[in-house]
């Protein structure tokens, strides 16, 4: 196994996750689309990749698209067809149903000038007729074809945030859902994920029955069992000694497990041993790496993921009150029900339909793992996000029970 800290993992370096495994390759060989949905870098794409891979080795064929870069749906129809280049009777499918967009032989074009020509020849008249053919080209392929569609919140996203209208995201999902239910179970089996929740964003545009096609799978983090066996693997395969509960030690400092924050835990742990000519941590080496490594300078670089994917997820309103949400949670410790009085009052007069906005901002911050409900209010899930957090508010957040005084009764 392989230390990765960046992109996804899949074979020798994919740790666990077989009950969750078991669970979507059962969903699948029965026919059902899925929406997996998971806190950031919970290793969502890793899992689909994983599960592709094994699902190949049993004569699927696995499509992978991730459409975070898509900005219309001929972009995403593009990409599926760049996917479906290198399968050779599809390519000649396409081109023998696209004679006018392709003069040159497909075998001598390269699967991303396949797709570059192929998104030429598409507009906003002609994409739902060129998808649905290339899904149905998928049906009557000689294997069953697994269509994973990564990042899709992102792009629906994007979609809506052109003009502001949810027809556009309507159309494409609506898209979607009826050309799967017109292939039925001879179609692939589609799998949506995305590392923002496509549920909220859905709801929130009164579009929720759009998705309800879509078998919803949570992705959640590893226990202390995984956690454990995951740091100890990679010790064990790149040489490190561990003194007694390390990996423990590890765990606990996370507060969860987190897939990504494992990894990224042991790569600072091995060069801080490393730096000081050592193959060997200690629990000592543990909390010293976490204050000075995790929460330092260079560790929060792993925070400006969170904090693009949440500038994604939001409308700029919702952001700014997110982050006010998280700001009071990280340094008080809970987002309180008076605390979220005081919010509203503070914006009220800046900000229209105040009080809906902190709950679509708190759905979304519920939904993606960040936060989650206690009898006090809402607390961080993670401690070492929390711990990002407030090393990053520290300085500049006041409780908003001292900026707002009076005005709000606490707990009304
Ligand atoms: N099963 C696993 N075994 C080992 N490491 C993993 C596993 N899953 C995830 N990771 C770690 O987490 C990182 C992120 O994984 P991945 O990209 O799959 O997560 P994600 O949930 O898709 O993230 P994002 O929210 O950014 O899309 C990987 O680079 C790897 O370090
Ligand atoms: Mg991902």
């Amino acid at each position: 196994m392989r230390l990765s800290t960046g992109r996804w993992v899949s074979g020798d370096d994919f740790f666990d996750r077989e009950r969750e495994l078991a669970l979507l390759e059962a969903q699948v060989r029965d026919r059902n689309h899925l929406l997996v949905a998971g806190q950031r870098r919970m290793g969502k794409t890793s899992l689909l990749q994983e599960l592709g891979r094994r699902l190949k080795a049993d004569g699927w064929l696995f499509l992978f698209v991730d459409v975070e870069g898509a900005t219309c749906p001929e972009d995403v129809i593009a990409d599926l067809a760049r996917e479906l280049h290198p399968v050779r009777p599809m390519a000649l499918r396409m081109a023998s149903t696209m004679k006018d967009w392709f003069t040159e032989n497909v075998d001598e074009l390269s699967a991303f000038d396949f797709g570059v020509k192929f998104r030429a020849g598409l507009d906003a008249g002609s994409w739902r007729r060129q998808g649905e053919d290339l899904l149905r080209g998928c049906a009557a392929h000689d294997q069953p074809v697994l269509l994973v569609i990564d990042e899709l919140p992102i792009f629906l996203k994007r979609l809506h945030r052109r003009d502001g209208n949810a027809d556009r995201v309507d159309g494409f999902l609506s898209w979607l859902r009826g050309t799967l239910q017109g292939l039925g179970d001879g179609g692939p089996v589609v799998i949506v994920s995305g590392s923002i929740g496509l549920e909220p964003l859905v709801r929130r545009l009164g579009l929720a029955d759009r998705i309800n096609h879509l078998y919803p799978v949570r992705v959640g983090p590893w226990g202390r069992e995984a956690s454990v066996g995951c740091f100890e693997r990679l010790a064990a395969t790149t040489g490190m000694d561990l003194d007694g509960g390390v990996a423990d030690a590890v765990y606990d400092a996370l507060g969860v497990g987190i897939p990504h924050h494992v990894q990224s835990f042991f790569a600072r742990l091995r060069d801080f041993a490393a730096m000081r000519g050592s193959s060997r941590l200690t629990v000592g080496n543990v909390a010293d790496v976490y204050r000075g490594e995790l929460l330092g300078p260079s560790g929060q670089n792993d925070l400006v993921h969170y904090e693009t994917r949440l500038t994604e997820a939001l409308g700029d309103e919702e952001h700014r009150l997110a982050m006010e949400i998280l700001a009071e949670a990280a340094t008080v410790g809970v987002f309180t029900p008076d605390a979220r009085n005081r919010l509203e009052a503070l914006y009220s007069t800046v900000v229209d339909s105040v009080g809906e906005r902190i709950a679509d901002a708190l759905d979304v911050l519920v939904h993606d793992g960040y936060l989650e409900a206690s009898p006090e209010g809402h607390r961080f899930v993670s401690r070492l996000l929390r711990d990002w957090w407030s090393a990053r508010f520290r300085d500049h957040h006041l409780p908003l029970a001292v900026r707002v005084g009076g005005g709000v009764a606490p707990g009304s």
